[in-house]
């Protein structure tokens, strides 16, 4: 296999007839495979079943005296904080748990932002003339729609292997109008990138020229280590602290990708203060969350040992999956020199660059195969990747079998995509 820009134009027309004879082949099996989504396999889900066996038992209803049948409690139940104060490294008091999803929490933070201000906000944001949000990219494409939503300007800050651009970010926070960031700082989505040390010590010295800056630390994939051992990560809440910032940072993460996405619970950590204002807020619309589902997940997830032990056994089952992927695309991809991805130990995704202005042709060219991937351009503001380039892989769903069709036949569609743009 040579590289294809080392190829002649008749040799592209012959490589690509070949391939285009696999693609119809494939078509004609009709199949229906789809790596679009980071959900959880069905393996995965059968390793929490027994959480549904744990609230039959009367004696668990109480919990630190309060019955978790009741209304009450509306940050949530105290066994919930405990345990997630240990899972993020902070303090229990700065923990607040709500329902059954983080991304709920996010976009709550921003709709109050917006409607009422956050707790250092001169006005509510609806009252600025302009508003803007950085938006590091690749990133995740549910984060980007909620800003665009409420009518911010997506400012797209590139990201490195350390994280987001820092200069960038520093940047653009003099611009009073930038109000907010949102970071996935472990295991990015969908790069699979760890901020480094450095990355995140600047982040919690930013000097945003905005007094209600929020920076939104999604850490969704806290203990989320598919290959190696458990990576501590830095507490962004002390850090913050220490640079007098400690209202800047909302930090995010939920039980979705530990227990059950839908099923799980959402947790905020923040500032006493800033938990005090918002809660102010949050009280209005709900008089608790399912303390229910925080008291089975305090009883099932135990403490963080626990809930490592856990994330092991996800590991092993989502591990293979990530090998079927990276060895697929080393076997068929790397020689031909058309494209690049990286190499995550943990998260959700593999992030891989096409060649420039072929990731829309390969992502069509699978859906007319029956396999659907993350739309191209998703994982840039206004879904526009500038280089048309990135295409975002979720191999935990689907069965090995499955997924290893679903990558030879992506495998081909990047070929005929670069033979195209190579010139026929
Ligand atoms: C970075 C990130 N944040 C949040 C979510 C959604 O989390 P939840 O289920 O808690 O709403 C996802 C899901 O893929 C994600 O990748």
């Amino acid at each position: 296999m040579k590289p294809y820009a080392k190829l002649t134009k008749e040799e592209r027309n012959e490589e690509y007839a070949a391939l285009r004879a696999q693609y119809d082949a494939f078509c004609a099996k009709g199949l229906k495979l789809n790596m679009a989504r980071g959900k959880p396999g069905d393996e995965q889900l059968a390793l929490v079943s027994g959480i549904f066996d744990l609230m039959i038992r009367p004696e668990n209803y109480i919990s630190d005296g309060t019955d978790v049948r009741n209304y009450g409690e509306l940050r949530g139940m105290p066994a919930a904080h405990r345990l997630f104060a240990e899972i993020l490294d902070c303090k229990p008091e700065q923990i607040f748990v709500g329902g059954n999803s983080s991304l709920q929490l996010m976009y709550d933070l921003v709709s109050k932002g917006y409607t009422h201000g956050l707790k250092n906000s001169p006005r509510p944001w609806c009252r600025e003339e302009k508003l803007r949000w950085l938006c590091p990219a690749p990133g995740y494409d549910r984060h980007f729609k909620i800003t665009e939503s409420f009518g911010f300007e997506l400012i797209t800050i590139p990201m490195t292997e350390d994280g987001p651009d820092m200069d960038t970010v520093e940047k653009y926070v003099k611009d009073p109008s930038v109000k907010g960031i949102w970071c996935v700082p472990k295991y990015s989505n969908p790069d699979g990138i760890i901020y480094s040390d450095e990355t995140i010590r600047r982040f919690a010295a930013l000097r945003p020229a905005a007094p209600d800056f929020a920076l939104v630390w999604d850490n969704a994939y806290a203990v989320h280590e598919f290959e190696g051992d458990y990576v501590p990560f830095p507490d962004i809440l002390s850090l913050c602290e220490a640079e007098g910032n400690a209202d800047m940072v909302y930090e995010f993460a939920s039980t979705s990708k530990i227990t059950m996405p839908g099923g799980g619970v959402a947790v905020l950590a923040a500032s006493e203060a800033n938990l005090d204002y918002l809660c102010s807020l949050i009280g209005v619309q709900i008089i608790s969350y399912d303390k229910i589902n925080q008291q089975r997940h305090a009883l099932f997830l135990k403490d963080k040992a626990h809930t490592l032990e856990l994330m092991k056994k996800h590991a092993a089952v989502i591990g293979k999956r990530f090998k079927v992927v990276l060895d697929t695309l080393d076997r068929e991809i790397a020689p031909l020199e058309i494209a690049t991805w990286n190499r995550p130990t943990g998260g959700y995704f593999v992030s891989l660059f096409a060649m420039p202005g072929t990731a829309k042709r390969t992502h069509q060219l699978l859906k007319d195969a029956g396999v659907t991937l993350t739309g191209a351009g998703a994982t840039y503001p206004y879904g526009k990747d500038p280089a048309d380039s990135n295409l975002r892989i979720a191999p935990s769903y689907p069965p090995v079998d499955e997924l290893q069709q679903a990558m030879n036949a992506m495998c081909l569609c990047l070929r005929m995509a670069a033979l195209e743009q190579l010139g026929l």
